[in-house]
C-alpha cells in the first residue's frame, strides 16, 4: 500500500462527513461529478465576499483584482496540460461546450460536403450529437470506431475507416462507462498522417492522470472542472494557437469584439475572441484551486493510489459471480460498470443508497454503447482519490447481501 495521504485528504472534503440515513456517506459516483476541497470552496465565497467584479473593463481595484484571478487560472490550466501559450486556454461551461465550440467554428466551416468524421462507439452523447448536428446541416458523413468484447476500441476498425475524406476525429480520452483509457496518442498520430485534426474528449481524464497535450500532439481537448474537484459550470477547451486563429467566433457579444460599428465588427484576438459575454468569474478563479490541489498531491500518486484501490475493488467484484462487469481492458481506471442477473440497476442503486453508498445508474449518457452491448443500463462504481479501502469493502458486503435476497 502506498503511503498517499488519505486521512489528511479527506479531512479537505467536507461533505465526505456527511451521514445518509446514519451511514457515512460512500461517494462512488466521482464520473458524473467530484466533491469539492475546502480551498475550491474558500475561494468562492472570498471572491463573492471581498473582490466580485466583472472582469477586463474596469479601472477600478475590484475589476483588477477579479481580472489578476481570472487570468492567472488561464495561466495555471496552460502549465496543467502543458499549453504552448495562454492564447490556446479557452474557458467554456464544460467540456459538452468545447466539443460544440469546435464543432460549429470549425467543422461547420473548414468541412465540406461528403467529408468524414470519425467518432468511436464508447462516445459519451457530448462527443455524439453535436457532430450529428453539424454533420446534418452540412453533409458531411459520420463513422464510428468500433468496440471490442473488453471494452477497448478496436485499432484495426480504425485504420479501415481513415480515408482521404477523414477530416476529423473526436474520441473519448477515459470511458466514462467502461473506464478504459484510450491509446489516443496513436490515435491522433495516426489521425495527423491521414490528414485529419483531432479532438481528445478529456472529461474523465485530468482528475487521474497527467495530461500533456504536447505529447499528444491533439489539436483540440476539452475538460470540465467539475470533474476534477473544481466548481460546475467551467471548462476548458484547448486548441492548437494557429488553428484556432483561423476558426470565426462561436457566439457573438461583448468581450469577443475589437471594435464594433452597424457597417462592421472586428473580433477580439484569442483566446477572447471565443468568450462572448461575461464568463463565470467565480468559478473560474475557483477552479485554480482545484488544479492546485491535484497539482500540490501530484498527479503520479494520485494515478498510484487510484490503481491501488482499483485493484482492490476490481478483485473483489471479480469474485462474485453474479456480477458481469462491463469494460474488463487491463487499461482501465477505477470505473466499474456491471449488472446483475434478474436485478434492474435501479433497485441496485435505491439499495446501496439507503445504505449510504452512491452509485450511478442507467445509461451513462453512452446509449449507442449500451445498444451495442444489448442494455438498457448498468449500475457503476467510479473512485477518486478520496475513496478508501474500508469504503471499497463495505460496498462490497453490502452488495453481497443485496443480490443474495
Ligand atoms: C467522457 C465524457 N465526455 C463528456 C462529458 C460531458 O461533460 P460536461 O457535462 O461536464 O460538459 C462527460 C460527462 O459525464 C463525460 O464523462
Amino acid at each position: 500500500m502506498s503511503n498517499f495521504p488519505i486521512s489528511e485528504i479527506r479531512k479537505d472534503f467536507p461533505i465526505l462527513e456527511t451521514k445518509i440515513n446514519k451511514n457515512d456517506l460512500v461517494y462512488f459516483d466521482n464520473a458524473a461529478t467530484t466533491q469539492k476541497p475546502q480551498s475550491v470552496i474558500d475561494s468562492l465565497s472570498n471572491y463573492y465576499k471581498s473582490f466580485n467584479s466583472n472582469i477586463h473593463r474596469g479601472v477600478h481595484q475590484l475589476a483588477e483584482k477579479a481580472t489578476e484571478e481570472f487570468e492567472s487560472t488561464r495561466e495555471t490550466a496552460k502549465s496543467f496540460i502543458n499549453a504552448s501559450s495562454t492564447n490556446e486556454i479557452i474557458f467554456t461551461r464544460g467540456a459538452t461546450e468545447g466539443i460544440n465550440l469546435v464543432a460549429a467554428s470549425y467543422c461547420k466551416n473548414f468541412l465540406k460536403k461528403g467529408d468524414e468524421i470519425i467518432i468511436s462507439e464508447m462516445e459519451h452523447h457530448s462527443n455524439i450529437v453535436p457532430w450529428q448536428m453539424v454533420a446534418k446541416e452540412n453533409d458531411l458523413v459520420i463513422k464510428t470506431i468500433k468496440v471490442t468484447g473488453k471494452g477497448e476500441l478496436d485499432m484495426e476498425h480504425f485504420k479501415s475507416l481513415l480515408n482521404e475524406n477523414t477530416k476529423f476525429v473526436s474520441i473519448v480520452y477515459i470511458s466514462n462507462t467502461l473506464g478504459t483509457i484510450n491509446p489516443v496518442k496513436e490515435l491522433v498520430n495516426i489521425s495527423n498522417n491521414a490528414g485529419a485534426k483531432v479532438l481528445v474528449d478529456a472529461a474523465q481524464a485530468t482528475s487521474h492522470k497527467n495530461v500533456d497535450v504536447k505529447d499528444l500532439n491533439c489539436d483540440f481537448f476539452v475538460f470540465s472542472a467539475h470533474k476534477m474537484y473544481g466548481p460546475t459550470g467551467v471548462g476548458i477547451l484547448y486548441g492548437k494557437e494557429k488553428i484556432l486563429e483561423k476558426m470565426p467566433p462561436y457566439m457573438g457579444g461583448g468581450e469577443m469584439i475589437k471594435d464594433v460599428s452597424f457597417e462592421d465588427t472586428t473580433y477580439n484576438t484569442l483566446p477572447y475572441k471565443f468568450e462572448a459575454g461575461t464568463p463565470n468569474i467565480g468559478d473560474v478563479i475557483g477552479f485554480k484551486k482545484a488544479i492546485e490541489y491535484l497539482n500540490d498531491l501530484g498527479r503520479q500518486n494520485i494515478y498510484k493510489y487510484e490503481k491501488e484501490i482499483r485493484d482492490h475493488a476490481w478483485k473483489e467484484l471479480k469474485k462474485i459471480d453474479r456480477i458481469k462487469l462491463v469494460g474488463t481492458s487491463d487499461s482501465k481506471i477505477g470505473i466499474f460498470s456491471f449488472y446483475v442477473e434478474g436485478f434492474h440497476y435501479y433497485d441496485l442503486g435505491l439499495f446501496l443508497d439507503a445504505k449510504g453508498i452512491a452509485i450511478r445508474t442507467g445509461h451513462h449518457c453512452t446509449q449507442p454503447l449500451m445498444d451495442k452491448m444489448n442494455l438498457d443500463g448498468t449500475a457503476r462504481v467510479s473512485l477518486a482519490m478520496y475513496n478508501t479501502y474500508e469504503e471499497i469493502n463495505y460496498f462490497i458486503d453490502e452488495l453481497k447481501k443485496i443480490i443474495s435476497k
